[in-house]
């Protein structure tokens, strides 16, 4: 499958030479690699990350001994706080306390009962603000929160030029109304990367909170929720921590602010949940904002992946990741440009995350046909967007090479003709 490459411009370094010096070169081989597709290139780590091997492991272990053989008794045996030592491990990664953190619902959820709580605490604003490069979910959700806070509540949503953060905007907007600015830490999009306490200080400033969705950052970009004094975070665990399909988000909430209480409160975020006391006292930190039973089966599978993030540390993994995209924008200025792409990330990469966005007026095409013709699997955002995750704890300097050669072999070879009528569920 290999293909002759157009070759890195002479001021880049071979990639064999680069992937032959990765201090993290080894990680690759924790993560299962299907044989029956050789030359398979997954840049989409930053949708779904891959299978760890302790996983498959674990979820044996899970699943045969301790709900097969141990049955009830296992909630004795570490199901029962698991979402707490989880979010204990995580903490560790994004710079909060212990009990600052715990795995909830999914990451939508979470968002929920942040912003209710927050919109709670500042009970004279009406407003949300966030910008245009967020989530959908999240604009959504933010929605939903304020129409549960009263009729005067609002989201104000700021205009950015599809690729930066609009700082400015986010400035103007912030008055005496605004009680929360939420936003994601690494646009889906775009991948630009806020700067997490310079956003948060100049909210705080203005008297408002903030709330974090750091799905897009977490495992790839260095978080300091403690630094920045941010107040509430969430964020998916199934992307660059490599979680599984539909593996629990984790909710952050600052020990400062020990007033936010969780909207949807439930047996799991008392104090004792199996006194089955119906005015049972809320659990302290972030505990309080747990409801109900915790998925165990897919938290449990949430640590390895968080293990070898955590193994590899986020210095390493972001100096890799910065070297991944690096290289994947000098090609793609190089051969990808001329057939008809377009930079939709930021040059900056202090400002960006692990992914790169390309517009093509055919990008659906151009991916089907790179997924089913070269084994090179990204993603596409309507309506022009492809996306290139270069998740580093398993993506090689080849694999960035190969991707180039085989988007320009499918472009050459007339390759959006041949898949403009495919329309998969999941783009
Ligand atoms: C930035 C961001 N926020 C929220 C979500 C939604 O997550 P969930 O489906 O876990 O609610 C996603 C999903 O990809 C996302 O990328």
């Amino acid at each position: 499958m290999a293909v002759s490459a157009p070759g890195p411009p002479p001021d880049l370094r071979p990639a064999d030479e680069l992937d032959a010096a990765d201090p993290l070169a080894g990680f690759r081989d924790e993560f299962v690699h299907a044989d029956d597709e050789p030359g398979f290139v997954y840049l989409d780590g930053n949708s779904l990350g891959r299978l760890p091997r302790r996983a498959v492991a674990l979820a044996s272990e899970v699943v045969e001994r301790q709900w097969g053989h141990r049955l009830i008794r296992s909630w004795n045996e570490g199901w029962f706080d698991l979402p707490i030592r989880l979010g204990d491990r995580l903490a560790g990664l994004v710079g909060a306390g212990p009990g600052e953190v715990v795995l909830a619902e999914n990451t939508s959820v979470c968002l929920y009962k942040a912003a209710v709580a927050a919109l709670g605490v500042r009970p004279d604003r009406t407003r949300i603000l966030t910008d245009d490069l967020n989530f959908p979910s999240d604009v959504q959700v933010l929605r939903a929160a304020a129409r549960a806070a009263g009729p005067e509540h609002e989201v104000v949503v700021v205009g950015s030029d599809g690729v930066h953060g609009p700082l400015d905007g986010l400035r103007a907007a912030l008055d005496d109304r605004t009680a929360l600015v939420s936003l994601s830490h690494v646009a889906y999009r775009s991948g630009w990367s806020w700067d997490l306490g310079d956003v948060t200080g100049m909210a705080h400033d203005a008297g408002a909170l903030v709330l974090w969705d750091l799905s897009h950052s977490v495992g790839a970009v260095p978080i300091d929720l403690g630094a920045a004094r941010a107040d509430l975070a969430v964020g998916c665990t199934y992307k660059y921590l490599n979680g599984g399909p539909g593996s629990p988000a984790f909710l952050y909430v600052s020990a400062d602010l020990p007033e936010l209480t969780n909207p949807v409160a439930g047996w799991y975020g008392s104090d004792d949940p199996f006194d089955f006391d119906f005015n049972a006292d809320r659990a302290a930190g972030a505990t309080r904002f747990l409801t109900g039973t915790p998925p165990v089966l897919s938290a449990a599978l949430v640590g390895p992946g968080l293990d070898l993030v955590l193994e590899a540390g986020m210095d390493r993994l972001r100096a890799k990741s910065v070297a991944l995209t690096e290289r994947f924008l000098v090609l793609a200025d190089e051969y990808l440009v001329e057939r008809g792409f377009e930079v939709r990330s930021p040059r900056d990469a202090d400002r960006r995350g692990s992914h790169v966005a390309l517009a093509h007026p055919e990008a659906r095409a151009v991916g089907q046909a790179l997924i089913h013709e070269e084994s090179v699997v990204p993603d596409h955002r309507p309506p022009d967007l492809l996306r290139f995750g270069f998740a580093p704890l398993y993506i090689r300097f080849a694999d960035v090479d190969e991707a180039v050669a085989r988007m320009v072999r499918v472009v050459d070879s007339g390759g959006a003709d041949r898949w403009r009528e495919a329309a998969p569920v999941v783009p």
